[in-house]
């Protein structure tokens, strides 16, 4: 196949499709859209405490301030079903009803949303609105109400809340070296750059909104099931997406609180989260304990391991993020109990935030593994290596693949790891404790339905549509080149449209999922495509029977295959003047029941501990990914580097503040939610292994969003300790925790 080895598209640092729209502005996001018939603008009055019910919501000073349009509240907001109603498809489908009562359901949420001319007349009134609330007794942190603690449902993802394997307890009991570690990972938020933003729009019973959102599907029947009306009446539009996270993976309050505004209204109306209306209009990563017990023997094989959390989950808001999930898929054990357990309470809604689970499930188990093999006197290297099971541990499947090690192996020498001095404090540069760490990363590999479109023009172009979102990973440009390749032709000829819920329905972006599952439907819709120009050619002249599709190719203003030519222009016209279209689906078949399928990477990181202050300074952090085939060298090292960026945050930066006797977040902007900087990140160094998962998707391809936070963290907790002595239990690592272990 010639034309494949020509237009090998696929896997190539191309630059991004969409880079220049953006540098230039062109890229319209969701606050930059403009209706046609002017917007009225939202603004969100919070409440100032909850639980709770409202006894006085005067609105008054408000409606007569300039600019001012109406108010809406609980009093005069159309009708919406129950929040939380139509559970059935899960927390995205379900009502996210809002202004419903009385009834505050937490802290922040919105009693009132003022709609005016102008965003500043609108927050000018906000401030006058006048409100009283009888505060209920409220259930804010899970830690405190150990006594309520529930077994969700499931866990993210379907895996189930518990597992078990062989008889943890007498295995642990009877194991010669032995670890009980408690850990506490803080809330976080996931403070996309894009806060949440959403113009609506009726046409009749009709609704159209342009948002930010990662799944239009789900959202489109999240938008029917809040305010009753037919999946088929909302259309949703979302072509350009300012960073995800999992935070805009279901809608959220400003979405419906601007499809209610516009539907009282009869006009568009916008409504954007401010930065600190998000840190209680937007989802959170709730703060989890966790416990680690692990027995070994003396030689270091690890016989019980025991992973068990108490997170929250918000009320009436069904979702418990998989933390335990590294610690089932990651070593051999003879033994293995696992357990998750929750406390609804009257918090902002907790949600998925990247990599959920893995984030803070490796943080814990891959520092509890380092300090299993230091306790056994083992190089924390080898002792993953002589740990790797030939099965997935807990469920007993076969691995798709297993790359694991080969990670590990060749990190360790790409970082030198040989060299590693062992013990605290050994090490010194001037007044900098030197430190080294290593962390295994882990995450499972989904593929979802998901269905495409590929049409040909009369003029030669190609145009996809589907729609898949770009959250800023890359999907518009790594469509591009799946279709290009397939199809046999330069990239430019191609156009990617996504982010229109009238094009066919994907999965969307999340859980790692999007690039492979939409890729694939692509792809099928592209052959699906080069079948039925052949038939079409083949009914104009019968001399092209009995060629086969994948010799088909596209040579300038002709179509070929083998020693036949037709013009593209004459070919087109039989399918009508909108060109030739062609569909092509996906779905997840047996390959993802029967294999556990993950991507892997090892994590090496150098830190640097100020032996007076306690800074922590990261100096290297070096990853090594095996993630199937690569759709894009440039796009998925920014993936990577991306994550890692976020799981170094995980160790040192990141912590939303509750105030556990209100059940309210205090750092509600990028001041005192602390991310890393650039002065914060050293070079980071990325390395892709060569893999091709052949039961993953029909491209071999895997999920690598999610896989570069995973172990990053963990393995500069680890290097801290090396540097150090100090061994993390609470994240992230403040520098006072340090000040007893310095010399
Ligand atoms: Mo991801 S946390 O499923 O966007």
């Amino acid at each position: 196949m010639n034309e494949t080895r020509k237009h090998a598209w696929i896997g190539k640092p191309l630059d991004r499709v969409d880079g220049s729209a953006k540098v230039t502005g062109r890229a319209m996001y969701a606050e930059d859209y403009r209706p046609s018939k002017k917007a009225a603008i939202g603004y969100i009055v919070e409440a100032p405490i909850g639980p709770g019910k409202i006894t006085l919501l005067d609105t008054g000073a408000a409606l007569v301030a300039e600019g001012v349009l109406f108010v809406l509240t609980h009093e005069n907001s159309p009708k919406q079903e129950p929040f939380g109603s139509h559970p059935d498809d899960g927390r995205f489908t379900q009502s996210h009803a809002v202004l419903e009562s009385d009834h505050v359901r937490h802290f922040g949420a919105p009693i009132a949303l003022v709609v005016a001319e102008t965003f500043e007349q609108a927050r000018h009134a906000a401030g006058m609105v006048r409100i009283e609330i009888e505060p209920a007794e409220g259930i804010y942190a899970a830690e405190n109400h150990r006594d309520r603690a529930k077994t969700p449902d499931d866990l993210d993802g379907g895996d189930d809340s518990d597992s078990d394997k062989g008889d943890f307890q007498k295995s642990f009991g009877e194991a010669p070296v032995r670890l009980d570690i408690e850990y506490h990972t803080p809330d976080q938020h996931a403070a996309a750059m894009e806060p949440h933003a959403t113009t609506a729009e009726w046409d009749g019973e009709k609704l159209t909104v342009h948002m930010s959102i990662q799944i239009l599907g789900d959202a489109r029947q999240g938008f029917a099931n809040t305010l009753g009306i037919a999946k088929e009446d909302v259309r949703i539009v979302s072509p350009f997406i300012g960073g995800g996270f999992g935070s805009k993976l279901g809608i959220h309050n400003e979405a419906v609180l601007a499809a209610l505004a516009a539907k009282k209204s009869g006009r568009p109306v916008r409504v954007a989260q401010t930065r600190r209306n998000l840190f209680a209009n937007g989802p959170h990563r709730s703060r989890h304990w966790q416990q680690i017990r692990l027995g070994a023997t003396r030689e270091g094989r690890l016989q019980a391991v025991a992973h068990e959390t108490l997170g929250a989950m918000a009320k009436d808001y069904p979702f418990a993020e998989p933390v335990v999930s590294p610690t089932r898929g990651s070593y051999q054990t003879d033994s293995m109990m696992t357990r998750q357990r929750v406390v609804e309470a009257d918090i902002p809604k907790v949600d998925s935030m990247r990599a959920p689970g893995e984030a803070i499930g490796t943080l814990t188990i891959e520092t509890a593994i380092d300090e299993m093999a230091q306790k056994c006197g083992i190089d924390p290297v080898e002792f993953r290596l002589l740990n790797a099971p030939g099965r997935d541990p807990a469920s007993g499947k076969p691995f798709s693949n297993r790359r694991m090690e080969d990670c590990l192996r060749i990190g360790a020498e790409k970082f030198g790891w040989t060299g590693r001095q062992s013990s605290p404090g050994a090490e010194r540069e001037g007044n900098w404790l030197i430190g080294r760490g290593v962390a295994a990363a882990i995450r499972p590999n989904k593929l979802k339905k998901a269905a495409a479109e590929i049409s040909l023009a009369g003029d030669g172009r190609f145009t996809a549509r589907l729609d898949m979102t770009d959250i800023g990973t890359g999907t518009y440009t790594i469509l591009t080149q799946i279709a290009a390749e397939t199809l046999g032709v330069d990239p430019e000829r191609v156009t990617v449209l996504l982010g229109d819920s009238d094009f066919p329905e994907t999965c969307g972006s999340g859980g790692s999922f999007g690039a492979g599952s939409t890729g694939s439907a692509l792809l099928n819709a592209c052959r699906q495509l080069k079948s039925d120009l052949l038939a079409a050619a083949t009914a104009i002249d019968p001399a092209w029977c009995g060629l086969n599709s994948a010799d088909v190719v596209f040579d300038g203003d002709k179509m070929r295959a083998g020693p036949r030519a037709i013009g593209i222009g004459g070919l087109v016209t039989e399918g009508g003047q909108d060109g030739v279209t062609a569909k092509g689906s996906i779905e997840p078949g047996d390959d993802h029941e029967k294999y556990k399928q993950y991507s892997y990477g090892a994590l090496f990181s150098e830190v640097g501990v100020d032996a007076d202050t306690g800074e922590i300074r990261l100096r290297r952090l070096s990853g090594v990914f095996a993630a199937g085939r690569i759709l894009n060298a440039k796009t998925a090292r920014s993936q990577l580097m991306g994550g890692m960026i976020f799981g170094a945050s995980a160790a040192l930066l990141e912590e939303s503040l509750m105030d556990v006797r209100y059940g309210s977040f205090m750092n509600r902007d990028l001041g005192e939610y602390h991310i890393p900087v650039n002065r914060d990140v050293p070079r980071l160094e990325v390395t892709m292994l060569d893999d091709h998962d052949a039961l993953s998707n029909p491209m071999g391809s895997k999920g690598i969003g999610e896989l570069g936070i995973c172990g990053a963290g963990p393995a500069i907790a680890n290097a801290i300790h090396d540097a150090t002595g100090f061994r993390a239990r609470h994240f992230p690592i403040h520098l006072d925790d340090l000040l007893p272990y310095l010399p």
